[in-house]
């Protein structure tokens, strides 16, 4: 799916097309009006041959048209800010319904941070919401931080723009109406990878979303046959990072993995989250992401090979 602000897919989304929609229409009319008058006069009062080379008549200092050209800009201006701040102060006065979901989003250098305090929930770059039902809605509200640069958060068919701000919180909110995995973006320059810090957004049913829920809450599996490659895992650098729930690994500047193997990508959306890419992406992240913060591990094979076995566990 295109990220296209003209298919909304949730009430902020919808107001702000329809806000839109009714500016294109009136910068439109003007448009086309200076437009076709200017091609008309170049048309009609072109020189033609046999012409005097004379200037016609010209007007000076008329009160009538200089009062209508700047009259009915001013009301047009007037016009477009009094309706574009009432759209604007709807979306963002809106207070969270009782059954609002709470999402903290951290940007990073390159990367989202996810989180659901109330849910005990931490993951990255792969949102997940419930579809709002109307009569009992369920709108996401987020407030989004940054770890370093400023960053800005936009799932164009969703929400508006929101800057995500170092020492600043800012607050957006989002009311999928239709099951969806909708695509964003980082959408201010925020060094070498910019381009490279996706997110997605998959709106569920309620009961696919409580199930959702549940597997991220549970803790994450432990499995023999991958016992080397979790002790191998518990002695790197990899644990001052990276989070693994019931595992020594409880590093907060780097994505949680304990559900590592649930999320479709990996490096923010610029690799797919397959068994290859991902034991490359240990061996050196800036292979496959130039720029890209965590250091290559540069394991030597059999450890690669262990720990890679460890995390496709982690689900
Ligand atoms: Cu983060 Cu651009």
């Amino acid at each position: 799916m295109t990220p296209n602000i003209f298919a909304p897919a949730s009430t902020p989304a919808f107001a702000i097309r329809e806000l839109a929609v009714f500016v294109i229409g009136i910068t439109g009319v003007i448009f086309f009006l200076v437009a076709g008058l200017t091609a008309f006069t170049l048309v009609r009062f072109r020189r033609r041959r046999g012409d005097d080379g004379r200037e016609p008549a010209q007007v000076y200092g008329s009160v009538q048209i200089e009062l209508a050209w700047t009259v009915v800009p001013l009301l047009i201006v007037v016009v477009l800010f009094l309706v574009t701040a009432r759209y604007i102060y709807a979306i963002e006065r809106q207070s969270p319904p009782p059954d609002a979901l709470e999402i903290t989003i951290v940007g990073h250098q390159w990367w989202w941070e996810i989180r659901y305090p109330k849910l005990g929930i931490v993951t990255a770059n792969e949102l997940h919401v419930p579809v709002s039902d109307p009569a009992r809605p369920t709108p996401a509200f987020i407030t989004l931080q940054s770890a370093d640069v400023i960053h800005s958060f936009w799932i164009p068919q969703l929400a508006g723009k929101m800057d995500v701000v170092p020492n600043k919180t800012n607050r957006v909110w989002i009311e999928p109406r239709q099951p969806g995995t909708y695509v964003g973006q980082c959408a201010e320059y925020c060094g070498l990878q910019h381009a490279g810090m996706l997110l997605t957004a998959t709106a569920h049913s309620q009961e696919d979303f409580a199930r959702w829920v549940a597997e991220q809450r549970a803790p994450g599996r432990d499995e023999a046959g991958a016992r080397a490659g979790r002790e191998r895992f518990a002695s790197l650098a990899c644990i001052s990072c990276h989070t693994i729930r019931g595992t020594p690994a409880n590093g907060v500047f780097r994505p949680d993995l304990t559900h590592l193997m649930r999320r479709s990508t990996l490096g923010a959306g610029v690799i797919p989250n397959t068994p290859q890419m991902l034991r490359a992406w240990i061996d050196d992240p800036a292979v496959l992401k130039p720029g890209a913060l965590m250091p290559a591990m540069k394991l030597a094979r059999e450890d690669l090979d262990a720990v890679t076995a460890y995390l496709l566990t982690l689900n």
